[in-house]
């Protein structure tokens, strides 16, 4: 089978494009708006970018209408997030904060999940989450423009929080304690527990 993008709506490109590159991690991004209403929302078009200056990335897609994500308006706003790592335990949590809540709405209260103080930035961190990257906005890039278009927001990474119940004797984030999960197509998720090793 050939796909040609162009000759395909964009609906049917997106769900070709997430079940192709896969599994995605998952940025769970908590922001804070001007006027203080906190935001938390999933997003696995996430990925590291370098370790100096430390930098990672995500993509919001637009609204169906074309207008911008909360995350990015608030991002643009502040220049600050925080991105929370996804444990099996909290998929369900995570799920409810994709809700397209009002913008004067938080996530945080339909999903049950625990603002804390972060300690760089101003946007919370989630209480609950056993990794935490404090972020200050780098750049961000308009790819497109409309519905199906995004943004790419680049983060420089000013502080790495790891709850020390994940750490080995080492100090080293033991895998098998993490049991983080990642984003397939579809409904469909998977979990770090299957592994392997190559020396
Ligand atoms: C697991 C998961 C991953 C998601 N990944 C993305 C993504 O990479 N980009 C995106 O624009 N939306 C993604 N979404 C949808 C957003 O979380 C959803 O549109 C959310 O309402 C955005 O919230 P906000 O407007 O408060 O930023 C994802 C949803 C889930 C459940």
């Amino acid at each position: 089978m050939l796909v040609d993008p162009e000759e395909v709506d964009p609906s049917e490109v997106y769900r070709m494009m997430v079940q192709v590159i896969t599994p995605r991690p998952i940025a769970w991004v908590s922001t804070c708006s001007q006027a203080g209403v906190t935001n938390l929302a999933p997003y696995s078009y996430f990925n590291g970018i370098c370790s100096k200056p430390a930098a990672l990335m995500f993509s919001a897609v637009n609204k169906p209408d074309g207008s911008l994500k909360d995350t990015v308006v608030n991002i643009r706003e502040t220049g600050q997030f925080v991105v929370n790592a996804v444990p099996f335990q909290l998929a369900q949590p995570m799920v409810k904060t994709a809700a397209p809540l009002n913008y004067d709405e938080s996530e945080f209260d339909c999903s049950g999940m625990t603002e804390i103080p972060s300690q760089r930035v101003g946007p919370p961190s989630v209480a609950e989450s056993p990794i935490q990257m404090e972020c200050e906005l780098l750049d961000s890039l308009s790819v497109g423009d409309g519905p199906f278009a995004a943004t790419v927001v680049i983060g420089k990474i000013l502080l790495i929080c790891i709850d020390d119940l994940l750490l080995d004797q080492a100090g080293t984030i033991d895998p098998s304690q993490f049991d983080v999960i990642g984003r397939l197509g579809g409904k469909d998720y998977c979990r770090t527990t299957k592994r392997f090793e190559i020396p």
